[in-house]
């Protein structure tokens, strides 16, 4: 494990304060991505809120899956009794319908057989691959061998990586086969859509056993903070105005996470939702923060 990984520390604000060290032991990394927003430190909150409810969720709906953590702990723990993932980005879609579409075998061999080199990598991102398949193994590579795991327009092989290992610092071929065949076991728990979120979301506004995670992209802070969104994720335009909308209609339960900026808070009252900040620091000083949003956080404790 990554030291930076060890001992999270989580400060909820805004309520009467409380401290919580979440046992990060008991976040086993699951996702084949390693992916800018990720929000593996954020699972110790989504279990709270699911075993809150009255009721185990039917339908547990995550419209903005990226590299999939949440929707994947939900399955792997049976926190729902089925996971919908949806996902807009054509290169992070072909992993998850690879591996939830019965050629999980194909791609974790595919991984471990291939030997990252400068020349080897070069040859896979100069070619267009010609199935969902290939599209997937390319974009496990780019993930793997890209700054920050940016699959967005801009971004660019690691040069000097950890240890000075260069573009082979994150790239633990064994680790990831292992995760793609542990989902591939459980693969008739989770549906992937490949398409929009929010239009997914409007299919289940109805249905009280449906729990919503929503994660959308987006990036505080006018002009510089649209740069940073862009650089990140290739689908970084969210309307989210139209979002708030379809949420509000939702009579199932439903979480929002969202970077905190006063816009987003302004958003959330006027569609009367309750928020609530949560802080993580790790050991490395590296401090993240979210707030999260819902029609009652009174879990959150
Ligand atoms: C903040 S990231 C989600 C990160 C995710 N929670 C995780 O832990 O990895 C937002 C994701 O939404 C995707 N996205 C953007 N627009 C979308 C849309 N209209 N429908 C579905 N997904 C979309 C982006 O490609 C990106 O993967």
């Amino acid at each position: 494990m990554h030291p930076s990984n060890i001992g999270y520390q989580i400060t909820f604000f805004d309520t009467p304060v409380s401290e919580h060290v979440v046992n990060v032991a008991s976040v086993p990394q699951r996702s084949p991505f390693r992916y800018p927003g990720g929000k593996t430190w954020l699972i110790p909150c989504i279990r709270q809120w699911l075993t809150s409810l009255d009721k185990r969720p039917s339908v547990f709906l995550e419209p903005f899956v990226g590299g999939g953590i949440v929707g994947l702990t939900v399955a792997f723990e049976g926190l729902a009794e089925h996971v919908i993932l949806v996902e807009l980005d054509k290169q992070v879609a072909a992993v998850w319908q690879t591996i939830l579409g019965g050629e999980a075998e194909w791609l974790a061999e595919r991984i471990l057989n291939f030997d990252v080199t400068l020349p080897s990598v070069m040859e896979v991102l100069s070619l267009e691959p010609n199935d969902s398949r290939e599209e997937a193994f390319r974009t496990i590579i780019k993930n793997r061998t890209f700054h920050g795991g940016i699959l967005a327009p801009g971004s660019a092989l690691i040069k000097n990586g950890e240890n000075g290992k260069g573009i082979k610092s994150r790239w633990y071929p064994e680790t990831l086969a292992k995760r793609i065949r542990a989902i591939e076991c459980i693969r008739d728990k989770i549906t992937f859509i490949f398409g929009d979120g929010i239009a997914v979301m409007q299919d289940y506004t109805r249905s009280n056993h449906t729990a919503f995670f929503v994660d959308p992209p987006y990036t505080a802070g006018g002009a510089n903070g649209k740069r940073a969104g862009k650089r990140l994720y290739t689908h970084h335009e969210i309307d989210h105005e139209y979002l708030f909308s379809t949420a509000t209609r939702v009579v199932g339960d439903i979480l929002l996470t969202y970077d905190d900026s006063p816009d987003v808070r302004d958003l959330a009252s006027r569609y009367s939702f309750e928020v609530k900040s949560v802080a993580m620091k790790n050991t490395h000083h590296a401090k993240m923060t979210e707030l999260l949003i819902s029609h009652n956080l009174e879990w959150l404790h």
